[in-house]
């Protein structure tokens, strides 16, 4: 007892010491301050690489300032465009907020692109941010420190090469008049302010492939533009069960019969796109959307003409392996002598499609890999996803699945539909 009682006594006084110690050396205070700094710094870079690795965290309190800087800018006459009164009143476009957080993971977010409600219908607001390749338009002469910009038809000019160089587009004349609509020709300070406005949204893909083909009713069509934002129809996104990634599950006649209509409408944009030589290359099933009854995609960012894609991918880049020289879903070859990307585009939006969307992979398949779907289309998926043999493969791209294949895919796909229809009613 008195044995134990003491041993306490001694464990009290050696732990009193400690504290002690611990409290009044210099060494432990310093040991202790550096720790805590140390782990600031932790927590400092934690939340900066939490926001610089590409996880973007949109907060619907940003996307109502962003707009009101907008409309500040319209007040001073810094901005200009149709949307702005519109906009800016308050009372017709509301409700700004971010989109949805997609459920794939592999999906490139965008962090320039919001939910509005004008009128009763929901719309998109994207905002031109200038990226690396944006050119100024006005320069500055270091002698009397004017800011200079070009005048009308010049700048009429810089627009028709700039869209000639980038997209291999020579544009009629109407076109590229009906795509400018300057405004406030006598007033200099907001003309150059349109033409600056206009300027960056044309350095924009997604606006200027919107509105140059407006009429073909192949991309969102934009409704209204206000300085560097613009505002496009939301389309209806093609809603599917999730449960269709088991791969045994039954699947509703009513659903399948949905999945065949899908996958009709979407060879049908591929039509469009070939029609118009469009290359697609992030295509994702989220991406596609409804509207008007017409399949239309909603991400145009990864969306070029074939010439420019063909251009991009063969820019003689340093290369080790294929994928070194691929684009998203658009791939190419490394050359294996000279180390350089100079293929060019290999594969092409059919392959894609089937690879991605209606054939998918084993945990995810795609929409046309279920329980219901006949052997036969299974191997024109497959034909079509690697397409090998002479009559499967595309004469001006290797890797891409040619039209008689796509002929086949189609022919299958109504024949399915019909013989569901007609045992639906007998
Ligand atoms: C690879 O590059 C070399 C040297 O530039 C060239 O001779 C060869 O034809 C290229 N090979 C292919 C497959 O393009």
């Amino acid at each position: 007892m008195t044995i134990s009682s003491n041993s306490a006594l001694v464990m009290h006084n050696r732990f009193k010491s400690m504290t002690r110690r611990f409290r009044f050396s210099p060494r432990r205070r310093q040991y202790c301050v550096l720790t805590t700094a140390v782990i600031l710094l932790m927590v400092v870079l934690g939340v900066v690489g939490y926001l610089l690795s590409g996880m973007h965290y949109c907060f619907d309190v940003l996307v109502e300032w962003k707009i009101s800087k907008i409309c500040n800018q319209y007040y001073t006459n810094e901005v200009t465009g149709y949307m702005c009164p519109e906009l800016c009143a308050g009372d017709t476009i509301s409700d700004f907020h971010c989109p949805p957080a997609t459920r794939t993971p592999e999906y490139p977010f965008n962090p320039n692109r919001f939910l509005a409600r004008k009128a009763q219908q929901f719309v998109v607001i994207k905002h031109a941010v200038p990226d690396a390749s944006y050119e100024k338009l006005s320069w500055i002469d270091s002698h009397r420190q004017e800011e200079h910009y070009p005048t009308e038809a010049e700048y009429v000019g810089i627009v028709r090469r700039y869209i000639e160089l980038r997209y291999n587009l020579q544009l009629p004349f109407d076109k590229l008049n009906s795509l400018l609509k300057l405004k406030n020709k006598n007033n200099h300070i907001l003309f150059h302010a349109s033409m600056r406005n206009s300027w960056n949204l044309i350095q924009n893909n997604e606006y200027l492939l919107s509105r140059l083909y407006e009429e073909k009713e192949i991309f969102p069509l934009v409704v209204g533009t206000c300085g560097e934002l613009f505002l496009t129809e939301l389309l209806e996104t093609v809603e599917f069960d999730e449960r269709r990634y088991h791969f045994t599950n039954h699947i509703d006649l009513s659903k399948w019969r949905y999945h065949l209509k899908v996958a009709v409408l979407i060879l049908d944009y591929l039509d469009d796109m070939s029609q118009n030589r469009f290359q697609m290359c992030s295509v994702l099933l989220a991406g596609f959307g409804i509207s008007d009854s017409r399949m239309k995609y909603h991400d145009l960012r990864y969306i070029s003409t074939e010439a420019a894609i063909d251009r991009r991918l063969s820019d003689g880049r340093w290369c080790t392996m294929d994928a070194d020289c691929s684009y998203y879903d658009c791939r190419s070859r490394c050359n294996a002598t000279s180390h350089q990307c100079t293929a060019g585009l290999l594969n092409n939006n059919l392959q894609i499609v089937c690879e991605k969307i209606f054939r998918g992979t084993a945990t995810e398949p795609g929409i046309l890999v279920t329980e219901k779907s006949p052997n036969r289309l299974l191997r024109i998926l497959e034909r079509c996803s690697h397409p090998v043999s002479r009559s499967d493969v595309d004469a001006a791209r290797p890797f891409g699945a040619s039209k008689t294949l796509k002929k086949q895919l189609y022919n299958e796909l109504t024949s399915i539909y019909e013989q569901l229809a007609s045992s639906l009613y007998s």
